[in-house]
Formats: C-alpha cells, structure tokens, sequence
C-alpha cells in the first residue's frame, strides 16, 4: 500500500530561480535565505521518497485566461519546464509518475472532487523552484531525486478555492494513495505564499505575524485555518498571499496525527516572506488494536491506574520539552 509519509510547505519566489540560474545563491542576500534550506535537503535526502505530488500554482505559463482549471492533476510521462519570458529554465525535465497519477484522479473524482486531468503540460517556477530549495541544483542534463505529480491549483483568478475546500483535497488524495496497492512512500509539497502583494498600493506588503500563526496552526489547527475566508488573505496577506490555500491540501493530506520538523521564515526575498516547514506524519495505533492490548492489562483499582499514569507523564512531558522543533529564523 502507498503511503503519505511527510508534507512540506514551501514559497516559490521565481527570483529564487534566478538567483539559483545565475549562480548568485553565496551572495550575501540570498545566501540568508538558501542557508535556511540546507538542513531540508539533508531531510529529502535521508527521507528518501519513492514519489512526490507538488501542490503548486500555474503562473500563466500552461494555463491563461482562456482556460484556467481549478484543480489540474498532471498524468504526464513527463513535464517539461516553461518558458516564462527568459527561456525555459536550466532544470531538468520533471519525469511523472501515470499510474499513482491516473489512480489519484479515478479515486478523487469518484469521491466527488472534479478535477481537470493533464495529459501535456509546462511547468513553471511554482514547481521548480521547491523542487531546487529541496532537492537541490539540477543541471538540464541530470535528473530529479523521484518523479513528480503536479497538482496545478487556480489562485491567480477570482474566484479560486476555498481553504475548506482544499484541506478536504488533501484528505480525499490520501485516501486515494493510500488506496494505491504498491508499496510507494510519497511526500506532499504545498507551495506559494507567503505574505507578499506585487502591485498596487500595497506592493510590498509582508506581514509577519499572520505568517507565523499561519505556520503554527499548520499542526494545531488546520481546521482553523480552513475558515479563513479569502478576503481575510487578501486584507492580511496581500492579493498574492491567496496563494497560502494551497498549502492546505498538502495538510489535509497528511492525516490528524502530524510532528512539525523543521521550519524556517524570512524576509524578505524579492518582496515576499519566504516561508517554510517539514512535518511528518505520525499514525497512531488502530483503535482496534489499542482495544485488545488494553483488555490484557492486569485488573488494577482505578485509582491505582491514575497515579501511575501521573507518574509516568513526569519524565514524558520533561522529553517533550527537551525535544524542541528544530527552527531556523533570520
Ligand atoms: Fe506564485
């Protein structure tokens, strides 16, 4: 059976790109915001996922206005990158995975979520660049760590997803990987965001503190976030920071029980808050299995049970707190 075994959120800043495609990562500007990705790497390499799904947005570069699908799922072979105004970019080209891809599109749509599926497709910056900050440089002639299935989400034109909406995405695409029979360990990206608004007044707008809870409420309450209507991230997030929806359907497909390992928030690269985090999926026992293991315990005084259990949460919660998210700020 496949598995969803970790969900990353990243931003997908295109002068990220750039600063990768022209080798100016050392420089001290962008040096602030790559160190923050050094230890994801080492993550991505130990972890070692058989296959990842990219939640991203499509930048008019496979989409316009004359056609813009509110959910595409690419079931591609393969995935070539975009020619944004410059030129494709030096990356390689994204291989796909068709049959977790064709059986994530089955299952989803027969579990009522109407997606478009993509049998061509160009992607841009909004996959690539997660896929750099993750996976690391790739010249065109070598190639990506796993295949790929790009999940291309409308945040570009009113009206796009609710976060409701998508946090449920996410739980009917790990239920259709879960319903995968091959033994596949895949990990779920969210991109885009965070704060930032390109034009207008506002341009520039960043917002810290409605990041930082954003992140937070990532493992403690999605539900929370799923709420949050889109003229909310427009007044607090700026007209770009829509795009944070997205990293709901990554959430949603990591299942109730989660552990955030790493994080990392700066400003600003461009003009927008890069923001970051790695949790891992944390199942618990079946409830049928606690059931029967608890039925083999000893008879014991109700009161007896209860100190013991206090006892034993002294040194649990002193582990806890000894074992600190590893977070990275600058
Ligand atoms: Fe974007």
């Amino acid at each position: 059976m496949a598995k969803i075994i970790a969900g990353v959120g990243s931003s997908h800043v295109p002068a990220i790109g750039a600063a990768i495609d022209n080798n100016r990562t050392e420089e001290p500007y962008w040096k602030r915001v790559f160190s923050g990705f050094e230890k994801s790497k080492e993550w991505f390499t130990k972890t070692k996922p058989d296959v990842a799904i990219i939640v991203y947005n499509d930048h008019a570069s496979a989409f316009s206005t004359d056609l813009i699908p509110t959910f595409a799922l690419g079931a591609a072979t393969e995935f070539p990158p975009a020619d944004e105004g410059w030129g494709p970019r030096p990356v390689p080209v994204v291989q796909g995975h068709p049959q977790l891809a064709s059986h994530i599109a089955q299952s989803v749509i027969l579990d009522e979520f109407d997606l478009t599926v993509c049998n061509k497709m160009e992607v841009d910056h909004g996959m690539t660049v997660p896929m750099n900050l993750v996976m690391g440089k790739k010249n065109p002639d070598e190639h990506w760590p796993c295949p790929v299935i790009p999940l291309a989400v409308n945040v570009v034109m009113f009206p796009p997803p609710t976060g409701h909406r998508c946090l449920m995405l996410g739980k009917a695409i790990r239920r259709a990987v879960e319903s995968y029979p091959e033994d596949l360990r895949v990990v779920i990206f969210g991109t885009g965001g965070l704060s930032h608004q390109i034009s207008g007044p506002r341009a520039g707008l960043i917002n810290s503190k409605w990041d930082k809870n954003f992140l937070d409420n990532l493992t403690k309450d999605p539900v929370k976030l799923s709420k949050i209507p889109h003229i909310d991230y427009m007044r607090e997030a700026g007209a770009e920071g829509i795009e944070m929806v997205m990293w709901l359907i990554m959430r949603g497909a990591l299942g109730d029980n989660v552990e955030e390992v790493y994080r990392f928030y700066t400003v600003p690269a461009s003009n927008t808050a890069v923001g970051h985090i790695i949790m891992e999926t944390r199942d618990k026992p079946k409830p049928s299995a606690r059931k029967s293991s608890a039925r083999k315990k000893p008879a014991a005084s109700k009161r007896a049970v209860v100190a013991k259990s206090k006892a034993k949460a002294k040194p649990r919660r002193a582990a806890a707190a000894a074992k600190k998210v590893d977070r990275v700020r600058s």
